[in-house]
């Protein structure tokens, strides 16, 4: 039998937590009111004969490389993360894949980082257990959304005052944590839309670029949207793009010159190499171009391609155009009415949340932490529609 005791009186027993229910403390002063510090009973709580399991598996960076498969290790029987006051232990549900996957694993985000570390950036789950100042705004069997890291593990403990509360626990949901959110602060900090501009989006029919087309949409844009393929073209025409070109087969620069020889005006850049080229010859006059990332050298060492700069303070003058770059983590701030107007926008049916779990892959949907890596794959070869989601089941026996 293991034994866990914590700081707030919650112990492990077996294979589930059970609450230690200690007597209220009463203390009297005199004049004064009696406080009835009944803190504790709200403290860690059993979870209505549910089981929490000691152990559990999660994806860990064992090796710094952008080769996710050789980077990070599957961990069969890592313990099961205690949460401390302010805590949330969730269960994830799903979890999503992103293209800076591999940059964290390579360790591009932090390079102070040493391995071992977790790995995944956002999930979505129930609350299973919560410190005593958790409690105050959370419950248990709540369902919460967060962005942090080491979501791909089947529990992950989140600060209470970084979670997101969410009506339900659904993927679509998770589309909006990092991507969704990308596309919505980004436009609005640089993008300066407004009726008739056009725009350009790369990576169009993927987890961010088919929330940056919609919202370009929504401010009555013109859209133009890259993409891989004739079905990607085809969820494009959707969402209302009104120009997906299907870079196999079509010469981006040559479409949007022949159309617009005047230039776009905005560009949602997240290629790199060729594709940022071609995007900053097509800029118009005052053209704007965000670079959301540039995913065509994440799998290089140097984890970019090269581009031609020496010309571009040239070219840059002589449209007074512009190049910015945008980082989610710097502008979060501005996450919680974002991630508030995005969620309203999907509830309402406004925004399409397309999800992309795998069905169409090779080996099928992604299920279970194992297919994070096929998922990643699937992801660099080109092939998601939407953002991808690893399903986490549930264990037969919970009920929550
Ligand atoms: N700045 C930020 O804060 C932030 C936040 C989130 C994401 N991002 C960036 O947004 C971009 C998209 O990320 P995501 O996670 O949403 O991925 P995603 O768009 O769902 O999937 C990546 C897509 O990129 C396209 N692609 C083009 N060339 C590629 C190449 N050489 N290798 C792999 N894919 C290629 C593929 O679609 P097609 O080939 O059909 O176009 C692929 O489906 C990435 O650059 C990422 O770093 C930035």
């Amino acid at each position: 039998m293991s034994f866990l005791r914590t700081k707030a009186g919650f112990r492990l027993l077996g294979q589930g937590w059970q609450h230690i229910k200690p007597k209220p403390v009463i203390c009297h002063s005199f004049g004064a009111r009696p406080i009835v510090d009944m803190s504790y009973s709200h403290h860690f709580v059993d979870f209505h004969g549910s089981s929490i399991p000691s152990s559990m598996k999660k994806l860990v960076v064992t090796e710094l490389s952008p080769n996710f498969k050789k980077a990070v290790t599957l961990i069969p029987d890592a313990p099961v993360p205690v949460p401390g006051d302010g805590d949330l232990l969730i269960r994830n549900r799903f979890v999503g894949v992103n293209a800076s996957d591999i940059n964290f694993s390579s360790g591009r985000y932090d390079i102070s980082t040493k391995p071992p570390f977790d790995a995944g950036f956002e999930g979505i789950g129930e609350v299973v257990a919560l410190g005593l100042s958790a409690s105050k705004t959370y419950a248990i069997g709540q369902p919460v959304a967060y962005l942090a890291n080491g979501s791909f593990a089947e529990y992950t403990v989140v600060p209470a005052k970084v979670a997101i509360p969410v009506p339900f626990v659904k993927p679509e949901i998770l589309t909006l944590l990092v991507s969704g959110t990308t596309a919505y602060i980004s436009l609005k900090e640089m993008g300066q839309l407004s009726e008739g501009k056009k725009v350009l989006v790369t990576a169009a029919a993927g987890g961010t670029g088919q929330f940056a087309v919609q919202i370009a949409k929504q401010a009555k844009c013109y859209v133009i949207g890259t993409c891989s393929s004739d079905e990607k073209a085809g969820f494009l025409k959707s969402l209302n793009c009104d120009l997906p070109i299907n870079y196999k087969t079509e010469n981006v620069g040559l479409v949007i010159k022949k159309r617009f020889p005047e230039g776009v005006d905005v560009v949602y850049e997240s290629i790199g190499g060729e594709m940022f080229d071609m995007s900053v010859n097509c800029l118009a006059i005052k053209g704007r171009l965000i670079i959301i990332g540039f995913i065509s050298g994440y799998q290089s060492s140097k984890g970019i391609l090269p581009v031609k700069t020496s010309s571009l303070p040239a070219v840059l003058l002589r449209k007074s155009a512009s190049i910015q770059g945008f980082l989610l983590f710097h502008y979060l701030s501005e996450y919680r009415e974002a991630m508030t107007s995005l969620l309203k926008q999907y509830q309402t049916g406004e925004l399409v949340c397309e999800v992309d779990n795998g069905d169409q892959a090779p080996e099928g949907r992604f299920v279970g932490l194992e297919s994070v890596f096929r998922a990643v794959d699937y992801m660099y070869m080109g092939k998601n529609i939407g953002k991808i989601v690893v399903e986490l089941p549930h264990p037969v026996n919970s009920k929550l």
